[in-house]
Order: structure tokens, then sequence, then C-alpha cells
């Protein structure tokens, strides 16, 4: 139908990606869902049509790979759909050390976080600046605001996906273009994030009941946010209040404060 509209979601099959699917599904998007594993793919495609009346692609990408965001592309433009909406959500991280992870692991942190990233943003702008109809959702964070010492790649990586999804949302707004680029930038969330990033047995994940939102309501929001064509979209008082006093303190003061939360704790 013309009137139907498609969201393309990277790291749709767990955390806010899944969740931020299932938002788009409850409002008759189509998906294409993104995830580096078949089965998991197919089990999120098999939850979400149960669910909701709505078609979806499953494409099986490792995003950390090099050239991969073209080969997405070059996929996508191949099937003949239009990407009405980029979600670009799938990212990790790394606990530890600088000096004590070896640099591969930096590698796909950045090839992912920022480089496919930045790929599939550049491919699929240019495409919604063309049509002049289009929106990205980039998956920022509040780590983006603060340096980050025992996750330091992961905060300058998604310092990087802050600012440039601020700079895009100024160059389209002076385009006088209806293309819209926001930033969500959630705190902790409860995901599956922190497991595969070696930080079971930190303060944050400890305070988790303290500290930690639900996917659902930081998807709930940033759906909100991503319509209304909001820039920066922080989940929750509290991550707006803490984001909005640390950017006025020091930076080796944030670093401090930041670390404390990286640290292991005893059980
Ligand atoms: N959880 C938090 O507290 C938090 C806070 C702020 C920002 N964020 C950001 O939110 C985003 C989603 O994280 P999450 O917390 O929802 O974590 P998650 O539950 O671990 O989900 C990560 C998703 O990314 C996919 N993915 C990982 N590596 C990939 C690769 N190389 N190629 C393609 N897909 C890949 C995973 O799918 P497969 O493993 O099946 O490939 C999964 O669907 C990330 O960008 C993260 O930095 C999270």
């Amino acid at each position: 139908m013309e009137n139907e509209k498609t969201v393309l979601i990277t790291g749709a099959t767990s955390g806010i990606g899944k969740a931020l699917a299932h938002q788009f599904a409850a409002n008759s998007y189509n998906l294409i869902i993104v995830g580096r594993h078949s089965d998991t793919l197919l089990k999120t495609k098999e939850e979400l049509t149960s669910q909701y009346s709505i078609k979806i692609w499953n494409i099986e990408k490792d995003l950390a790979q090099d050239n991969a965001g073209q080969e997405l592309y070059d996929e996508v433009k191949q099937s003949g759909h239009t990407v009405n909406v980029l979600v670009n959500d799938a990212g990790v991280g790394e606990r530890g050390k600088f000096v004590d992870i070896p640099f591969t692991k930096y590698s796909e942190i950045i090839h992912l976080n920022i480089l496919s990233l930045t790929h599939l943003t550049s491919l699929f702008l240019n495409d919604m600046v063309n049509r002049n109809e289009g929106k990205i959702l980039q998956l920022g964070s509040i780590a983006g605001f603060q340096p980050g010492p025992l996750l330091a790649v992961y905060h300058a990586s998604k310092a990087y996906v802050v600012s440039l999804s601020e700079a895009l949302a100024t160059e389209l707004n002076d385009m006088n273009s209806d293309v819209t680029v926001t930033c969500l930038c959630p705190g902790p969330t409860d995901t599956n994030f922190f497991s595969k990033a070696n930080m079971e047995n930190t303060r944050v994940v400890k305070q988790k009941d303290k500290l930690m939102k639900e996917p659902k309501e930081v998807a709930e929001g940033a759906y909100k946010a991503l319509m209304d064509g909001e820039r920066l979209y922080i989940p929750g008082a509290t991550n707006k209040i803490m984001t909005f006093i640390r950017r006025a303190i020091p930076k080796s003061m944030q670093a401090n404060i930041q670390k404390q939360f990286y640290e292991q704790v005893e059980e």
C-alpha cells in the first residue's frame, strides 16, 4: 500500500532495539530487522508477527565487519524497499583498563558504534534528503557527555554519535529539509549490554533496581521524540539532571565520578 512505512532497525534482536521494534510495529510500520544471528532474528520476527499485522524482513549482518554498511544498504535497495526511518541501535562496549584490552576489541567497537553507523547514516540520509522525507534515530548514550574510565572507548564512541547527530540536525535545519535526526541518549537500561561488556560485578549493575530503566519505557519516549523531530532525547528526569550538572563540572571530576560506577564491587 502507498502509505505503508518501513523502518530499518540494527540491533533489533535484543534490549532497546527490540523494544523499539515493538514500538514501530505497534504503530503499523513494516520492519527490516538486522542482527548477526539468524536464529535470534527468526525468534524476534516470530514474536513480533504473533502480535502485530505487519511485514518483517530479516537481514543477517555483522556490522563490525569492513563494508558491512554498504552491503546492508545494497541488500535493502536490491529488494526494493524504501527506508522511511533508520534506527542505528546496534552497539557494544567492553569494560576494563584501556591497556588490558586488545586492539581487536576496540576495532570491533569502533567499526560497529562509529563506522557502520556513519556509513548507514550517509547512505540512507542521502536518499531521504532527495525525497525530502525520512527520520533517523541514533543510539547515543549519556556516556557520550563524559569520559568513562574503565569503559573508555565506548564513552568516546558515544561522544562521536552525539556530536555527529547534533551537527546533522543543524545542517538539515539549515537546508529547510523535512528530514530529521534524533539522538537517543539513555542512561543505564536493563538489557544484555552489561553481561556482554564484562560488567556484571560493577556498581552500576549491582545497583540495578535504583539506576536502571526498562527498555520499553526508553523506547516509548524515544519513539515520541523521533516523531516530534527532537534533536536529543534523554529518558528520565534523573538522567537529564545528572547530564546537565555533569556538563558544568571539570572533565577530570566527571571522569572520577563515572569510574566509580564501573568498578568491581564485592558480592
Ligand atoms: N543498556 C544500556 O544501559 C544502554 C545505555 C545507553 C545506550 N545504550 C545503547 O543502546 C544500544 C543497544 O544496546 P542494548 O543495551 O539494547 O544492548 P543489547 O541488548 O546487547 O543489544 C545489542 C543489539 O546489537 C546487536 N549487535 C551487537 N553486535 C552487532 C554486530 N556486530 N552487528 C550487528 N548487530 C550487532 C545485537 O544482536 P546480535 O548479538 O544478535 O548480533 C543486539 O540486537 C547500543 O548502541 C548501546 O550502546 C545502551
